[in-house]
């Protein structure tokens, strides 16, 4: 399992973090994310890959505890934020997030796709244990690949590619190929994220992130259209928020209920 991205643990920046589709989808990402962070906070990144992520959010708050099934990913991670103090980071199955207790957080995040990993049944278990690990009010914010993806279906048609076009519907486990090695991957729409979660948590917002901006394996697409890409940049900031599903991920915030 946690070899499943060790392979691209030392291209993933190049593949994606650094691609002009990367930047802008996690330019949207964190843009929704920023206005709900608080400096006293302390936030539990999960899947946490080269730790992009955790470096921009210790610049933001109190302490973050950054997290990953592949050591080789940690490995990056930890170079990467080696001067910042408030970042820890360590090896750490999605499906084992009990073992962190009794720490607790006030925001647990998990962004592109890690989610996707998980079973239904282990996903609704990732829920219930985020909730436990959550301080009261806490928020669970998630970037998970939806299962109508415009640009997907429109992609594969063209070509020809009629099953792949369709795949983000299967109910079962679909084989992504992650340079090589195939990842059994699920893909949920922002219906059954709450459905899993509606008994531990209510839903702040649910907004598109990649909506015009497409998937980043059409980078090559659009490696020269730097203008189109742009243009689509901005389309997506329109924010068409009943659109989350159409989009190649969506971000979804939760807030903790007191039960
Ligand atoms: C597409 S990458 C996203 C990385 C990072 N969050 C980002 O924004 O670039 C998915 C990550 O999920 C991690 N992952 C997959 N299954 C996992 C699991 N069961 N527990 C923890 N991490 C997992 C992989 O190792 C990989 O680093």
């Amino acid at each position: 399992m946690s070899e499943q991205f060790s392979h691209v643990a030392t291209d993933y920046d190049a593949q994606f973090t650094h691609t002009k589709i990367g930047r802008y989808q996690r330019g949207q990402v964190l843009r929704e994310v920023e206005p709900m962070l608080k400096p006293d906070w302390h936030v539990l990144e999960v899947n946490c890959g080269t730790g992009e992520d955790a470096r921009w959010l210790s610049e933001r708050v109190k302490s973050v505890l950054a997290t990953d099934i592949s050591p080789e990913m940690v490995a990056v991670a930890k170079q990467k934020a080696a001067e910042k103090s408030n970042v820890e980071f360590g090896v750490l199955d999605l499906n084992n997030i009990e073992s962190l207790a009794p720490q607790t957080f006030d925001l647990i995040f998990s962004n592109f796709g890690g989610l996707n990993c998980l079973s239904p049944e282990e996903l609704a278990l990732f829920i219930q244990k985020s909730h436990a690990l959550l301080n009261p009010g806490g928020l669970l914010m998630l970037v998970i690949m939806g299962r109508n993806t415009l640009w997907e279906k429109l992609y594969f048609s063209l070509k020809g590619e009629k099953e792949k076009a369709k795949r983000r519907q299967s109910v079962g486990p679909v084989m992504a190929h992650v340079d090589g090695k195939d990842v059994p991957t699920w893909y949920y729409s922002p219906k059954e994220i709450l459905a899993l979660s509606t008994k531990h948590f209510k839903k702040r917002k649910s907004v598109p992130i990649g909506l015009f901006v497409a998937p980043s394996y059409l980078e090559h697409f659009f490696s020269n259209k730097s203008l189109v890409l742009r243009f689509c940049a901005l389309m997506d900031e329109f924010w068409l928020v009943p659109f989350a599903d159409f989009a190649d991920h969506y971000l979804i915030c939760l807030e903790k209920k007191a039960v």
